[in-house]
């Protein structure tokens, strides 16, 4: 019996693993091991015998209990060891915090033309998106059979109004409000009834600019222009004026840039043409002044009106509008 328990010590001693250990734990001292065997028929013993054999089995189980414990700890130390060697943690690195919002990059440029605009004596105006047809059209020299009405395709509500198609109206609001002269911009969203595709949406944002003085020329639009290019750009930017038709101006232009990516030399962005064309503008037409109660003989001016959405593109390079409209922000949170 000394032999097995000898056995069974150096068993415990040799294990290499706890489940090695725990294996000789339930076939030694396990409920049916070898000692719950030994004091299965105690009962049947002499009293002496009895007496000897408890002695040996309490010896015996003690050792191995001890053994057995002394062993398990020790790999339990080690398994912590490993953990914590695993976990380690550096409490220097600082908390990650709350990852701040952006703004979205539409919001961002047009803050950035406000603030330029501002700077040259601009007021920033805002126009309601639900319009009448009087402001969005006919005030605008676009009246009901032209078919200049066509080409912005709108969505019509009750009582005559409608979703502005473009900021101009605003440029007839500030004229109503606040009379020549006048420096305005109007930032804002506007909707045409379009299939939408990668590079159509019937949401977008526009900004519109009026300046309203005496003596207003072509030349101090193109000075207006290409400040404003210039702070969007970072950079001086060669412009051309190619005749453009909108009832609202006249003369009325289409402002290319020398085109940014190439240098004028021709790439895919410009189409091979060296130019990029950007926005529409042009002398504001007398007609307009008239409907709005500004005498054309005493007050000139230049408007403008600037694709924001298409300026964002081509900023980022972003190759479909509808990512601007997704709200994902796996998009979003790149601005
Ligand atoms: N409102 C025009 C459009 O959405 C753009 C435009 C053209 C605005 C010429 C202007 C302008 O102020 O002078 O197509």
């Amino acid at each position: 019996m000394q032999d097995f328990v000898d056995s069974a010590l150096a068993r415990i001693h040799a294990a290499t693993t706890a489940d090695e250990l725990e294996s000789v734990r339930v076939e030694v001292l396990g409920r049916k091991g070898v000692i719950a065997d030994l004091s299965k028929d105690m009962g049947k013993l002499a009293p002496a015998e009895r007496a000897e054999r408890g002695k040996f089995i309490n010896t015996a189980k003690q050792a191995l209990e001890s053994a057995w414990e002394g062993r398990k700890s020790g790999f339990e130390r080690v398994a912590l060891a490993a953990r914590l060697d695993a976990e380690w943690l550096d409490l220097t690195v600082p908390a990650p915090g709350r990852k701040p919002g952006s703004l979205h990059p539409i919001t961002q440029i047009q803050w950035e033309i406000e603030d330029l605009f501002r700077s040259l004596g601009f007021a920033v105006l805002d126009g309601p998106e639900v319009e009448t047809e009087h402001h969005n059209f006919d005030a605008l020299n676009i009246p009901a059979d032209h078919p200049a009405r066509d080409m912005q395709d709108t969505f019509w509500l009750e009582g005559g109004h409608l979703l502005r198609t473009h900021t101009s109206p605003v440029q007839v609001r500030g004229m109503e409000k606040l009379g020549p002269p006048l420096r305005m911009i109007a930032p804002g969203r506007v909707f045409r009834n379009e299939s939408v595709d990668a590079s159509h949406e019937h949401t977008f944002y526009q900004l519109e600019g009026m300046m309203i003085d005496r003596n207003v020329s072509v030349g101090n639009l193109i000075y207006f222009m290409k400040t404003l290019l210039g702070a969007i750009f970072h950079r001086e930017v060669t412009v051309r004026l190619r005749p453009g038709f909108f009832p609202f101006v006249e003369p009325g232009f289409e402002l290319d840039i020398r085109c940014l990516i190439c240098g004028g030399d021709g790439c895919p962005v410009c189409k091979q043409s060296g130019w990029v064309e950007l926005l529409p503008c042009g002398l504001v037409n007398p007609k307009v002044l008239r409907a709005s109660g500004i005498d054309p003989a005493e007050w000139n001016g230049f408007a403008f009106g600037l694709g924001l959405t298409r300026l964002v593109m081509m900023r980022y390079a972003i190759g479909d509008i509808r990512w601007l409209q997704s709200g994902d922000l796996r998009f979003l949170g790149q601005f």
